[in-house]
Order: C-alpha cells, then structure tokens, then sequence
C-alpha cells in the first residue's frame, strides 16, 4: 500500500496527547460560549447539567472516540472503513470531517476577532482611541477578512509541523501559558467589589429553568466543549501509542475542560457585574444578561477601559491573548481532521494537505465574514445538532458493528482489567444504551 510511505507521525509522549487533546477541548466554547449559556439558563443548575453531560455522556463517547482511533491508527473515514467492510459506515466519518469543515470555518471569523482585540486594547490604552474602535468593530468585512487570514495561517503553520512536533510542541507551551493567564485574572477579578454578586448568579441553581432547552443546550456545549461527535479524537487517539491508559487520558481532559469552563464562568460573570457596578449594561432587551460576541467583544473591553491603568491594560491584553491561545489550540486540531483525512487516503503530502484544505476553509470563512450572522446558523446546524448527531453514530458503530468486546479488548491495552472494574462495566452500558438513547431523545425533545 501507497500509505506506508507517508509518515503518519505519533505523539512523543502521553502528556503530549493528554495537552493536546485538551487543548483541542479547550478553546472558545469554554471561556465565550459557557458562562453566558451558564448565566443566562439558571446559573448553578445548567453548570450541574453540563457536569452531567461531560462525565455521563461526553466521557463515554471521548473513550469511545480515542478507542476507534487507537485501535486503526486511522483518520475517522479511514477508521470506520477499516473497521467494516460495509461502504455505509465511513459515511459517519465524512459528515464527521464535515462538521470540522464547517466548525472551522465560523470558528476562524471568531478566533480572528480576539487577535484583533489585543490589538484593540493595544491602541486603546496607547490612546489611539479612534484606531482602537477602527479595529474592534466586527461588522468590518474586510477587517474580519484580514484576521481569519492571520489566524488560518498561524494554524496552517503548525499543522504543517506535524504530530510531534508540529502540534505536540506548541500545544505544550500554549496550555500552560493559558492556566497561568486564567490563574492571574480570576484572582483579580474575585477579589474586586462587585464581584460576589456575579458569584452568587453563576453558582446559585435556579432549578425551575431546567427545562428540555436547557438540557439540549449543556448537551450541545458539552459535545462542543469537548471537541466531540465529529472524529477530532478519533484523529489524535491515531497517534496514541497502545502502551498509553485511554480511560485515564480520556478522564484527564475531560476534567481539564470540565474545569477550565467552570473557571471562566468563575471569571465572566463576577466580571459582567463589575461592569454593572461602572455602569455598563449587562443586560439585553429581554432581561438576559448578554451573551456571545456582544459580552466578549463589548462588555469586557469596557470594563477594561473604565478600570483604566496598570491593570485594565494588562488584563484587557492578556484576556484576549488568552482567548487567541485557547482558539489556536482548537483550530489545529480542527484542522487535523480534514488533513489527516487526505493523508491517509489520498496519501497527500502533509505540507500540501494542510496548504489546501486550509484555503478551501478560508475561502469559507471569507464569506462569513461579510455576513457574520451566518455564524448561529453554521453553529446551530454543525455543532448543536451535527456533533451529537456524530456522537449517536460513533456510540452505535462502535457497540453493533465493531462490536463493544472487540472495543473492550482495545480500551484493556494499556488498561488491563478496565473491563472487570465498575467503570468498564458502566462504559459498556453507556455506550451501547444510554447515550444514544439519551442523546437522541434530547435532539428530539427540543424540536417537539
Ligand atoms: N472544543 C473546542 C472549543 O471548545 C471547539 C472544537 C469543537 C474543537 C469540535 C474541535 C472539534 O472551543
């Protein structure tokens, strides 16, 4: 076969796939897209949904993910193809490298604009306020343009790098340096006047708003979250030595972004309340407290310029290098997917593939960024409805057609005796029965 001369590459180490598939986890869903679906759904009681999600359904199905890709070493068409013989059932890895496709292409537009915001900032604090509202305003087509090519390169270039030491190598740095930020700005914000009560909104459950919306809601965050439901884990547990514990590696970053959206719950909405008590209108039309691009890109920008001085100029910079770091980490290993894709079956250059594919998206994300408003559309269909969609998909193949012993055999490499253990045996149930189920009956709730 023509693939064995294209080196696929592998992770140097475990803490490189652990950092890496947690990067990929964490990037804007957790600190933009969590604490306002947080805030505004419940506080307290749509935190302990998502938690559910993560562990109950999101853990199963990232083992399950990491599993398929371990055990065919393959990108997820070339894994259910090597795990069938039927031509149906790559069919799930397409609409998997799909949903990348399209995740990416919004996902670039945003990135972008947190890369302009630094700048943003920058100019702001220098006093080149006109420049700083030039650059900070998103409904620029061409500015969006701009960033979304800044960004598609940056992660082209790391992607073209490869496993180890493309990804792996700047994931390392990247991750801690995001922990270090989050650290510092959470202890800033805590310990600010104003701050208690945004905690008490965040941490308070409101139980009465649990309601099918709701759930289908953390569903849909904790899928995206994640990186799940779309192959992403299937790519990078490709490069995953059979020596490594899945289980472990798959408990390790589910918890890692399970805690990092906490902690920027535990940053965003004490800090919205801060800027209520400057003044700054936190609240939408219907009483909501803002969400998405109007809090990111609006509310704390101003409150980082009305706390002015020493700390609004370093925590309007960092906050927003933070969200660039976050981002990158994501992007490449959205960018995997679709690369990883053509090197295996179209035994394509790596260099090549991800040159190509990352101008195809682009070409995409261009196009959004002259009509932004396309982003809700391309997330309601792609995330909220296409990953758990994946994920359904994944969890049936993997229990009826691979077979869940054969699974089980996979999961105990490297884990001997998982099987046997509570954990192993609830993984089994989960997999085959309740996640689906639960999934499924969550997508169709919410449309009934
Ligand atoms: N998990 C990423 C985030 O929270 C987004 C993502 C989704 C990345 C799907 C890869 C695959 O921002």
């Amino acid at each position: 076969m023509a693939s064995s001369t294209i080196d696929r590459g592998s992770w140097n180490s475990k803490l490189g796939f652990v950092l890496a598939a947690a990067g990929s986890a964490v990037g804007l869903g957790n600190i933009w897209r969590f604490p306002t679906e947080a805030a505004s759904n419940g506080g307290g009681a749509f935190l302990l949904i998502y938690l559910a999600c993560c562990f109950l359904i999101g853990y199963p199905v990232m083992m399950a993910e990491i599993g398929i890709g371990r055990k065919t070493g393959k990108n997820p068409v070339g894994a259910f193809k090597a795990l069938s013989t039927n031509k149906f059932y790559p069919l799930i890895g397409m609409w998997g490298v799909l949903c990348g496709v399209m995740i990416l292409s919004f996902y670039t537009v945003v990135a972008g604009w947190t890369v302009s915001y630094v700048f943003e900032e920058i100019f702001f604090f220098a006093g080149y306020t006109e420049w700083a509202a030039w650059i900070g305003d998103t409904s620029n087509g061409w500015l969006n343009a701009f960033f979304s090519i800044v960004f598609m390169f940056a992660t082209v270039s790391i992607i073209t790098g490869g496993v180890s030491d493309g990804i792996e190598r700047a994931t390392k740095m990247l991750m801690p340096l995001l922990f270090i930020i989050l650290f510092v700005l959470i202890g800033y914000v805590v310990l600010q006047p104003g701050s208690t009560e945004g905690l008490a909104v965040y941490l308070k459950p409101d139980f009465s708003r649990i309601t099918p919306e709701l759930v289908f809601a953390a569903m849909g965050q904790a899928f995206f979250s994640l990186s799940l439901g779309m192959g992403a884990l299937i790519t990078y547990g490709s490069y995953l030595s059979k020596q490594e514990n899945v289980p472990e590696a798959a408990a390790w970053v589910t918890t890692t972004d399970a805690l990092v959206a906490f902690l920027a719950g535990l940053l965003i909405i004490p800090a919205m309340y801060m800027a209520q008590a400057q003044g700054i209108a936190i609240f939408d039309d219907g009483g909501e407290l803002l969400a998405g691009p109007a809090l990111i890109f609006q509310v704390l920008p101003s409150l980082f310029h009305d706390l002015g001085g020493i700390w609004g100029i370093f925590l309007g910079i960092t906050f927003f290098v933070l969200l660039s770091v976050a981002a990158l980490t994501s992007t490449i290993s959205l960018l995997e997917v679709p690369v990883s894709y053509v090197i295996d079956e179209f035994q394509v250059q790596r260099k090549k593939a991800a040159k190509y594919i990352g101008l195809g998206i682009l070409a995409i994300a261009l196009i959004i960024s002259f009509d932004t408003s396309l982003i809700g559309t391309l997330d309601f269909v792609f995330s909220q409805i296409g990953l758990p969609l994946g994920g359904i998909m994944i969890c049936l193949f993997l229990s009826y057609v691979w077979k869940i012993d054969s699974a089980m055999e996979e999961l105990e490499t490297g884990n001997p005796g998982f099987g046997r253990g509570i954990v192993g045996r609830v993984w089994k149930i989960m997999v085959m029965i309740i996640c689906p189920l639960v999934i499924f009956y969550n997508l169709i709730n919410n449309f009934l």
